[in-house]
């Protein structure tokens, strides 16, 4: 198991005996606990909670093998002994076509495994039957092993109460008295029934594209999602959703997952020949070899795994509240994003003591709570071919340090934060000079460069402990209370020359756990310091980074339009909580779009809002209007942050209009965002339905910004405004508006016909 995976359990243990200690069946939209049981006559285990039912059952061939998987089942419902499936033809044997829960390549099998191992024989055969189980708290363990050979796996299933989400994982363990070969290894395999009308959902993208929504028909076949890049990727995102024919954002069954892992993954979707439906997912097996010598274990990332029967809404947010809750740093309750500026844009690798001072004075005058320097601090960093390695301040830009600018930050009433890519090297550095051995690479061979830089291997004990050092000392020489963590390019000629030929793949999996071993060093040595998982943009964004980082850059792409779709994108998966959105430049570097500060502060107002104008091309109307948003920003943030996301108008399909609505969690608050692309051929625009709202209360609908339309109540209850809905007034091009609702005491005032 991976420190994060301890991690995650140690959180999730916490609130499971918060839970039995009193808070249960605080809205909890199910049953206070997650009822693992064991039906020890059949065999049969079943994990219920919040209003879902997951069950499998060791079969009469001593393999477990899935049988149920959606609504919440009555408590009495028994499940027999799974039987394997006939066979339907010497080409499709009961092995292939039952539905397995973890399946070893062996014995016949050819549906995708979730392990494959090779043993020093060349034996390649790996058939896992049941050895015995145990209940733990919220969790079922079960332990295979092999037919015949001392290989041994543990399955974990873990159910949350509050949520009914499933973490699954594996431990695969070699008691053989000679090394094993893990070829391939995933977390969980999950099936769902035959049926002609499944969709799968999940995030693709580039560079400045990131979180774009794929959906299609299920087919016969495969679909492979995957990074081979030895980061989670740019170009998609491990997490799927499965929905049906009748499934729309608000309604039908969506079965939805992710993996925690922020290495090289893959997920792979298949329709098999009878029409099983099976998702497996895991470590990349594209170049993976992972060598256990007697008496070691590799455990897979978890998978994360829930249900809904609320649309892809409904699993949202669901998926939005076990990340809050149980994933992030600060869960059950983490702290709302503060709103920050960011040097990046505005004054790219050219950052010094003046300048830097007067963007944090400006930023201060409007109400940032926190002043980020990007990158170009350190080393000779004036622009991406050098530097990067030498974490020394840059004497001709900051003579006396940073503690100048950060004092004055301070004094500002400011924190400050500073950007890092630790893992990276420029080869034109004093550290990629003194340890060019410590990149990844392959003896003798070329080694690629991408932006100019090449990838420390943190694998490595020495380069782990050379950033651990480096960062530690900068944390403790500087009142530092973020780090923007930055990671600018993927793997290449990914070799490992210093350990054995037969160790050197390790590397993906090693890497990883060093890097999540160095944050959670980092973290519990500096307990106030945030950080920001930023890799290009978004490109390192999972639930493995998620439990270790408060906040992630969501995408380079900071065109407000663009940026609806990629935030559209984003909180299929991910919760706004993380998703930092800034107010750039008009024209945007991007597109060269040019919208208004309004249009630009709306966009990033749904997500952790950030500004990285230039500030010094800024009028006095520019501050004044900066100033009123940000205002009205913390005002609503705990809700836009942390409430529930209903998506009302997706701009999904290059739709000309976008909404959404957050409702707090306690109902007290709704906060509205409406866009419009163009209008065009007057066309009218339909009244805005909103959702979530508690029908009995009264809420009083205030404009943030734009207006509704004439004759809109002041103040109605939320039955009106779910089922009349309101009438934004949305005329030209890139304009919005925004609306708070809060809840008042008083009754509705007389509505207007
Ligand atoms: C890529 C990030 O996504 C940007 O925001 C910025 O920090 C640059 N790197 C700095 O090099």
């Amino acid at each position: 198991m991976s420190n994060i995976d301890r991690d995650i359990d140690r959180r999730r243990r916490a609130v499971c005996m918060q839970l039995l200690g009193g808070l249960a069946g605080i809205a909890l939209g199910g049953s206070a606990r997650a009822r693992p049981s064991v039906d020890e006559a059949a065999k049969v285990f079943r994990l219920d909670g919040a209003g879902v039912t997951y069950a499998f059952g060791v079969n009469k061939d001593g393999q477990l093998q899935s049988l149920y998987w959606g609504s919440a089942l009555a408590p009495e419902d028994r499940f027999p002994t799974p039987v394997p499936v006939w066979e339907n033809s010497s080409n499709e044997t009961s092995t292939v076509v039952t539905p397995h829960e973890f399946p070893g390549f062996g014995g016949g099998v050819t549906m995708e495994p979730s392990l494959k191992v090779t043993f020093p024989d060349g034996v390649r055969d790996l058939v896992l039957k049941h050895v015995d189980h145990r209940v733990e708290g919220d969790r079922i363990v079960i332990r295979l092993k092999d037919v015949s050979r001392a290989v041994h796996v543990t399955l974990t299933y873990a159910m949350d109460a509050a949520t009914g989400i499933l973490a699954r994982s594996a431990v695969v363990e070699n008691r053989t008295g000679n090394w094993i070969q893990v070829d391939q290894l995933a977390a969980a395999s999950l099936n769902l029934p035959y049926g002609d009308d499944y969709r799968l959902s999940y995030l693709t993208g580039r560079w400045a594209g990131e979180f774009a929504l794929q959906t299609h028909d299920i087919v016969p076949g495969s679909i492979v999602i995957e990074s081979r890049k030895g980061v989670t990727s740019h170009q998609a995102n491990p997490w799927i959703a499965i929905s049906r024919g009748n499934t729309e954002e608000e309604s039908g069954p969506v079965w939805f997952g992710a993996l925690g892992w922020s290495g090289s993954w893959r997920i792979h979707v298949d329709m098999e020949s009878l029409g099983n439906i099976r998702a497996t997912a895991g470590y990349n097996p594209f170049d993976f070899a992972y060598r256990l010598k007697p008496g070691e274990s590799l455990a897979s990332p978890v998978f994360h795994a829930g249900y809904s029967e609320e649309g892809f809404g409904g699993a949202s947010r669901l998926f939005h509240r076990y990340q809050r809750e149980k994933i992030l740093p600060g869960a059950p309750a983490p702290k709302v994003r503060p709103v920050l500026y960011n040097s990046w844009e505005a004054t790219l690798f050219s950052v010094d003591e003046a300048g830097q001072t007067a963007l944090a004075e400006k930023a201060a005058s409007i109400g940032v709570e926190r002043f980020v320097m990007d990158d170009g601090w350190f080393g000779a960093r004036n622009d991406d071919k050098a530097g990067l390695g030498d974490w020394v301040v840059n004497r001709k830009k900051f003579p006396n340090g940073l503690a100048p600018l950060i004092r004055r930050v301070r004094e500002l009433g400011m924190e400050f934060g500073l950007w890092v890519e630790p893992e990276m090297v420029n080869p034109d550095s004093d550290l990629y000079r003194a340890h060019p051995d410590w990149v990844i690479h392959f003896q003798g061979r070329p080694r690629s460069e991408a932006r100019n830089q090449l990838v420390l291997n943190l694998a490595r004990k020495d380069v782990y402990e050379h950033l651990l050092a480096m960062l530690d000392r900068l944390l403790k020489d500087h009142d530092i209370a973020f780090l923007k963590w930055d990671h600018n390019r993927a793997w290449s000629e990914p070799g490992w020359p210093q350990v054995a030929p037969a160790e050197q793949q390790r590397l993906y999996v090693a890497y990883v756990q060093n890097l999540y071993k160095l944050l959670a060093e980092l973290r519990r040595r500096h307990p106030n310091v945030e950080i920001e998982s930023c890799a290009s943009g978004g490109g390192r964004v999972d639930l493995g980074i998620m439990a270790l980082t408060d906040q992630v850059w969501t995408s380079d792409n900071t065109d407000p339009l663009d940026r609806l779709l990629i935030q559209d994108g984003f909180t299929r998966a991910y919760t706004p909580q993380i998703m930092m959105a800034w107010v750039t430049e008009a024209p945007n570097f991007v597109n060269k779009r040019v919208t208004s500060l309004e249009y630009r502060f709306l966009s990033a107002m749904q997500g952790g809002l950030g500004i990285g104008a230039n500030l010094n091309h800024w009028k006095e109307a520019d501050f004044a209007t900066a100033k009123r948003l940000v205002a009205e920003y913390k005002a609503t943030r705990k809700t836009v942050l942390q409430g529930n996301l209903y998506r009302l108008v997706s701009p999904q399909h290059r739709s000309g209009r976008s909404a959404t609505l957050s409702v707090a969690q306690d109902g007290s608050q709704a906060v509205l965002f409406a866009f419009l692309h163009a209008s065009g051929m007057r066309d009218p625009l339909p009244r805005i339905q909103l959702r979530g709202l508690d029908p009995k209360r009264t809420y009083a609908l205030r404009a943030i910004a734009g207006t509704a339309a004439p004759r809109t109540p002041r103040q109605a209850s939320g039955a009106y405004w779910m089922g009349h809905g309101v009438q934004v007034v949305l005329a030209g091009d890139f304009q919005a508006a925004a609306f708070v609702l809060d809840a008042a005491a008083g009754p509705a005032l007389a509505i207007p016909g």
